[in-house]
């Protein structure tokens, strides 16, 4: 309701929002979370609330008229297809260098992702987040996430046997058969539910080609576990299609613009509340953009120089390898990646064997790679244009492919095997266009103190993946859930 006070208010209801809604209610503070995409708790006409990677629809893309799929080729032709305009669940935002996919709706990226939940290596976690105690996070805040996300692993003797990891074990013995460590992926997915699938007892989602567009089964999204929590308090509010645009000081408060959106994306209102604390929890993209925007149009001009700097994309890349008619990789394929190829320490590139969910034999290995690049980019306001822009570039992606190439060069060359040139264009080998994974753009320790709290703005919070300084070494949503874990015991044992 316009004008209306509430004493904590949440933009974004991602990995850092929902963490910071739940602990928050709990020490007994009311909560408004704002959040721009859809709930996501309705069937569409044909009973589901998700769509599927096989047949997008009107709820696949965030605003778009036609869908911009991430492997966007198949057999060198192009896969995309019209859809209506839609507030949909996948935000394929398009920078100068790089497309950044994002989750869009009540959830935010849990709801679209694979769901792969991985901590870092312990080793690595000092370039990961220089300034945050290693021991305090491996002891206390990775277990928490770990525990509140749901996370479990594969039995690993029904990988063994399972027709729906048959790409993964082609992955397995490619992987050791060149020498290279391999792991299994912990994830969020009900692994008894999926083995239940299996066994057509119950609805398939994994293994019908569920994933990108949401799972209509299985995957313990936000809205299982952290949101679910974070509502039984009673204490949480979630206004979905409502996009906050402005948050400004307002004589010891802050007073937030929230526009309303209609299904198409239109807006139907604009509202003023207050707020005592806001956090910001819009995802690095989102809240990055905010900031810039508030500093640069003298909203929050105290916000200092080093905001919308440090983004990186994790070191994305992908590729997929043809393998021999012997090496199958079977036409069931889980939508649930469970496996990877871990070679940081020597090459710089941690390689997740991923599904190609197309329900036919394709004869190919597909890897999405995170990649040690050391490249940073900066957003920064176009005052003329009115809007972010951020200046990372395509050319950037070349130090990950080359430690991309520290595997798969070798595994081809053992295997006999070459590069697939169909997947993301006509003779493309590299998908080096986009990132899942974006981190960075509001840096903890630079732009906030070292728990996110905003310099220059006391009960103005950073707690999203913006905190991070561009790369995790593994997928991000377990460092994001854990440090926003951290920051809000803090915040609440000292702010409140
Ligand atoms: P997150 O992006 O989750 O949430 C931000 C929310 O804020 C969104 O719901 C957004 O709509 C909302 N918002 C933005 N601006 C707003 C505004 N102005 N007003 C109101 N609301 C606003 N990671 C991983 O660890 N394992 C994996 O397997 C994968 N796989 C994967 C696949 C795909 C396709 C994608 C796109 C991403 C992944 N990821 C992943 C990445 C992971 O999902 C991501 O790192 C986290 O969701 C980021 O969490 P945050 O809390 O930072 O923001």
């Amino acid at each position: 309701v316009s004008g209306a006070h509430v004493p904590a208010l949440v933009i974004g209801t991602g990995y850092g929002g929902s963490v910071a809604a739940l602990r928050l209610a709990q020490a007994g503070v009311d909560v408004h979370m704002i959040e721009m995409g859809r709930a996501w708790d309705t069937p569409g006409s044909d009973g589901k609330i998700f769509c599927n990677t096989r047949e997008p629809d009107y709820r696949s893309y965030w605003l778009r008229t036609r869908t911009k799929a991430p492997l966007n080729y198949f057999l060198g032709f192009p896969i995309d297809r019209d859809i209506p305009r839609y507030t949909g669940i996948l935000d394929a935002e398009e920078f100068g260098g790089i497309t950044v996919y994002q989750g869009r709706g009540v959830g935010g990226g849990s709801l679209v992702n694979g769901g792969m939940a991985v901590t870092p290596r312990r080793e690595n976690f000092a370039a990961v987040l220089p300034s945050v105690n290693a021991a305090e996070m491996y002891d206390v805040y990775y277990p928490r996430a770990n525990a509140g996300l749901g996370v479990g692993l594969i039995d690993p003797a029904w990988f063994d046997t399972t027709a729906c990891y048959q790409y993964g074990r082609v992955g397995r013995k490619h992987a050791q058969r060149s020498g290279f460590p391999f792991v299994f992926v912990p994830d969020v997915y009900d692994w008894d539910y999926m083995k239940q699938e299996a066994a057509g007892t119950v609805p398939k989602s994994a293994l019908a080609g569920e994933i990108l567009y949401g799972n209509n089964h299985g995957k313990k999204s936000l809205q299982q576990t952290y949101l679910a929590r974070a509502r039984a308090t009673g204490r949480v509010a979630v206004s979905p299609l409502h996009r906050v645009t402005s948050v400004a000081p307002a004589g010891g408060r802050y007073a937030v613009t929230i526009e309303q959106l209609d299904d198409t994306g239109g807006v139907t209102a604009t509202k003023t509340v207050t707020a005592d604390r806001v956090f910001f929890a819009a995802g690095s993209v989102g809240t990055s953009k905010l900031l810039v925007k508030l500093k640069a149009t003298g909203v929050l001009p105290h916000l200092n120089d080093e905001v919308g700097k440090g983004w990186g994309d994790n070191g994305n890349v992908m590729c997929g390898r043809a393998n021999h008619m012997w090496d199958a990789t079977g036409s069931l394929q889980s939508a649930i990646p469970c496996c990877g190829i871990d070679n940081w320490a020597a090459g710089g590139a941690f390689a997740e064997v991923a599904p190609l969910p197309t329900g036919i034999e394709t004869y190919a290995s597909f890897y999405l790679s995170i990649t040690r690049n050391p490249h940073r980019a900066q957003f920064s306001w176009n005052a003329a244009a009115g809007r972010v822009e951020l200046n990372w570039q395509t050319a950037w992606k070349q130090p990950s492919i080359d430690m991309a190439k520290t595997i798969f060069d070798k595994i081809n060359a053992k295997e006999g095997t070459i590069y697939r040139t169909d997947l993301f264009g006509v003779y493309k080998i590299w998908g080096d266009h986009l990132t899942y994974h974006p981190l960075g753009g509001a840096v903890l320790g630079r732009v906030t103190d070292g728990y996110g709290r905003l310099a220059g703005y006391p009960g103005l919070y950073v707690i999203d993946g913006a905190l991070i300084p561009g790369n995790t070494t593994v997928n991000p949503f377990v460092t994001i859930t854990a440090l926003a874990e951290r920051n809000i015991e803090k915040i609440i044992a000292t702010d409140l």
